[in-house]
């Protein structure tokens, strides 16, 4: 059996839950995390690197034997690590999960994205995208909506750059506003969407760019506020599985999204062996894409985990060898649940370096640090504004919440902070 050393980049709930599952496949050598967080060390090494900083995740590759990167955030994947590796002559044989640049412009540029769909018939939103020299078509394609008025910056934006606008003069000055630099060079061209209503899934594939699996769909819980109000944050909390994604809706998101989706980007030349994040919304039972991200999402994959059943490492040995359709994917069947506890603030300001008490208490649940560091002393103290994902296992959706709920009564600090409802829309 070929053993893997693996170098996993990332540093958030979703870094700990792909550690977590992957410090538990027999094909494991070593496992190192670059940068990690507070909790990442219970699966590996933490290794103090930028996943941005390709050079120096060269010289780390080379030095430790890795035979395999995982990349975890979108970034390093936009910025091109893929053909990074493929160019380089001392790293073209060290395998990254994820797809190349020109993948990785599904998630890095929102219009890239839109026109993708349009090529290849994949159901979404009506669009048009404008930048400084257009912005009276925008005009004009706001005044044939409805509102609410959906504008979204066509780049990278950390998750902030969606605005959903119900007056048409508010949103024309937000458009202006947009090309103006409110996102920086991100918003210098945006994306302009028919509004779509529906509840929301978000379904993730790994595909070795040929076949594909289906993993566990989940919902997550974007805004800051109870009954879904105030603020979008990274995530608040997340289930699997999703009770109207059934037989039926995940047919048609076969049909009509996952294999045209992978058929396009083969068509295109366009290498990509990784996940594929569908952000879905379900408009009468019909699926259509609100968004493509390169990558898991979090705190999703902080339920996704839980659900597979199977050694993931194997999964992505099949995606990064062309032989994923000879793997076996084994679903749990129990619920998963998470819920993230956050910084007071959070959103916007919060503070940080809290110390966090409670943890060794846990019991049932299996925690993902996220915003957490170990301070001089080995203690755990906070760092970001999502600080800990809470996931348990249940019989049923209520079940897995009430002891994700019992577990963080037992964790304390400054400012902790938590949505009580998750999962509050579904069955
Ligand atoms: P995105 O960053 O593209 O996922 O957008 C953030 C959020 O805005 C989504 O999760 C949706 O809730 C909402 N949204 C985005 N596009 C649309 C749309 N066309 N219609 C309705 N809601 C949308
Ligand atoms: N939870 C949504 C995301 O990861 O983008």
């Amino acid at each position: 059996m070929k053993k893997y050393t693996i170098l996993l980049l990332g540093s958030g709930g979703r870094e700990s839950a792909l550690a977590w599952k992957l410090a538990q496949s027999p094909k494991l050598e070593h496992l190192y995390i670059a940068p990690g967080n507070g909790g990442t060390m219970q699966y590996g090494t933490n290794v103090d690197l930028s996943p941005l900083d390709f050079g120096a995740i060269k010289d780390f590759v080379v030095a430790n034997a890795v035979n395999m990167v995982v990349v975890g955030n979108e970034d390093p994947l936009v910025a091109g690590i893929y053909d990074y590796f493929a160019a380089d002559a001392a790293l073209r044989d060290v395998p990254v999960v994820g797809p190349s640049r020109a993948g990785a412009q599904l998630e890095g540029s929102k219009d890239f994205a839109k026109e993708f769909m349009n090529r290849h018939g994949i159901p979404t939103a009506a669009h048009l995208s404008v930048d400084e020299a257009t912005v009276e078509k925008g005009f004009e394609f706001l005044e044939s909506q409805k509102p609410p008025y959906v504008l979204k910056a066509d780049g990278l934006a950390a998750g902030k750059g969606v605005l959903i606008i119900p007056e048409l003069d508010e949103a024309k000055s937000q458009l202006q506003a947009m090309l103006g630099g409110m996102f920086g060079a991100s918003s210098s061209r945006v994306v302009i969407e028919q509004f779509l209503s529906g509840i929301e899934c978000s379904v993730f594939v790994l595909t070795d760019g040929d076949s594909y699996k289906i993993l566990p769909v989940a919902k997550d819980y974007k805004r800051i506020g109870e009954g879904d109000t105030g603020p979008n944050t990274g995530g608040m909390g997340a289930v699997s599985p999703v009770s109207f994604a059934d037989g039926e809706f995940m047919r048609k998101v076969e049909e009509r999204i996952i294999k045209p989706t992978i058929g396009g980007l083969r068509q295109e030349g366009i290498t990509y062996r990784g996940f594929i994040f569908l952000g879905l919304i379900n408009v009468g039972g019909d699926p259509y894409v609100i968004e493509y991200n390169v990558r898991m999402g979090d705190p999703e994959t902080e339920v996704v985990m839980l659900r597979i059943g199977s050694d993931l490492l194997d999964l992505l040995e099949g995606v990064v060898t062309g032989t994923l359709a000879d793997r076996e994917l084994v679903v749990d069947s129990r619920y998963a649940t998470t819920v993230m506890v956050v910084s007071a603030g959070y959103p916007g300001s919060y503070a940080k370096g809290k110390v966090i008490t409670g943890t060794e208490a846990v019991e049932g649940s299996i925690l993902f640090h996220a915003g957490t560091r170990r301070g001089a002393d080995g203690e755990l103290l906070t760092s970001g504004g999502r600080v800990i994902a809470v996931s348990s296992y249940g019989d049923s959706k209520e079940d897995a919440l009430r002891k994700s709920y019992a577990n963080i009564e037992k964790i304390d600090f400054e400012g902790k902070t938590f949505r009580r409802d998750i999962g509050f829309d579904l069955k």
